[in-house]
């Protein structure tokens, strides 16, 4: 991504070969060595040597989807480990480090704007809305890496069924948490906070948008977007914010976060799509985190069939 209006590219595309295959090898050898799995006082906790253990609650009562992939799950420690979370930092280590202390409960979501019913919901109710699915989607990164994980939530339609938007909803828009006091490093990071970001009505209610709690069987960790954060498998990984706070149903396009720093490098509608480069990389490959070959990348990240004619009439190359 961009940070400020320098050109830093933080990506495993510029990451030196040798430092990007050390860090595979250390990625490998930590899953595969292991230790252990604990469970105790309703809390799963998994012991990777050299890492602090974790302890995410264990989400239970989840049903598997069939809209999940059957590609090979990402290893877990690479989910967790090589994020973008930039009010907690812009390298890509940093979020698993500095977010560790993040509160995120209480926990409350407001949801408004052009709706008959707006709601403020505590994360509980929330994760009540509608029964936790586990969805496993291929998530493709504008700077071309991508990875396949287990996340457990729900479709965001069920949250916009409730709410009854009006006629003059056209969009919604999402916004994070943010409070410089928790997260000092967010003033380096070059771009406005809280993050912002957006879908159109339609894109919203389509079935594959999840408003997402959790992953791998468990809540998400804070580099992740805990406590709850959207997940749009067929656009690039920017646009599924993290850790919301605010949803609002709005007329006119809202400003989203990468447009707002670098608009002729993101638009507004970020469709992973190969034929249009980023100015400043090709996007027509994709490196998988823990394989060592590119592959090609897909039209809407795979899910063409499903999403497509969302866009039909559309010119994905000025529209992108
Ligand atoms: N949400 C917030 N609040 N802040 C961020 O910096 N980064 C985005 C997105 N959501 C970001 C965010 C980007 S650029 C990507 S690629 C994905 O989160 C990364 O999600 P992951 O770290 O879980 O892979």
């Amino acid at each position: 991504m961009l940070i400020g209006k320098s050109l830093d590219i933080r990506s495993s595309e510029i990451t030196p070969k040798s430092s990007y295959m050390k860090r595979r090898k250390f990625i490998a050898g930590a899953s595969a060595a292991t230790a252990g799995l604990i469970v105790g006082r309703g809390l799963l906790e998994l012991v990777h040597p050299g890492e602090r253990v974790h302890a995410q609650t264990k989400l239970s009562g989840v049903i598997k989807s069939s809209l999940s992939t059957d590609e090979s799950q990402t290893p877990y420690k690479d989910v967790t480990h090589y994020n973008n979370f930039y009010e907690f930092g812009t390298a890509k280590e940093e979020p698993a480090e500095k977010a560790k202390n993040f509160k995120t409960s209480p926990w409350t979501v407001s949801v408004g704007g052009a709706v008959k019913k707006p709601l403020k919901y505590d994360l509980d109710a929330l994760m009540k809305l509608a029964p936790l699915e586990e969805r496993i989607y291929r998530h493709r990164c504008v700077e071309a890496w991508s990875i396949v994980v287990p996340w457990i939530g729900f479709p965001l339609n069920a949250l916009i069924k409730q709410v009854e938007p009006t006629s003059n909803a056209k969009f919604v828009a999402f916004q994070s948490f943010y409070d410089p006091h928790e997260m000092p490093t967010a003033r380096y990071a070059g771009i406005a906070f809280p993050y912002v970001e957006g879908l159109r009505l339609d894109e919203a209610i389509h079935p594959l948008a999840i408003l997402c709690f959790g992953m791998y069987g468990e809540t998400l960790p804070n580099q992740d977007g805990a406590p709850v954060r959207l997940v749009v498998p067929w656009k690039y990984g920017f646009k599924s914010i993290k850790s919301i706070v605010k949803i609002s149903f709005v007329e006119k396009q809202p400003p989203t976060t990468w447009n707002l720093a670098a608009p002729n490098e993101y638009w507004f509608y970020s469709n992973v799509n190969p034929a249009v480069d980023h100015p400043r990389w090709s996007q027509a490959k994709e490196r998988r985190l823990g394989e060592f070959f590119r592959r090609p990348t897909l039209l809407f990240n795979g899910y063409g069939g499903q999403v497509a004619q969302l866009y039909a009439g559309m010119d994905l190359r000025k529209d992108f």
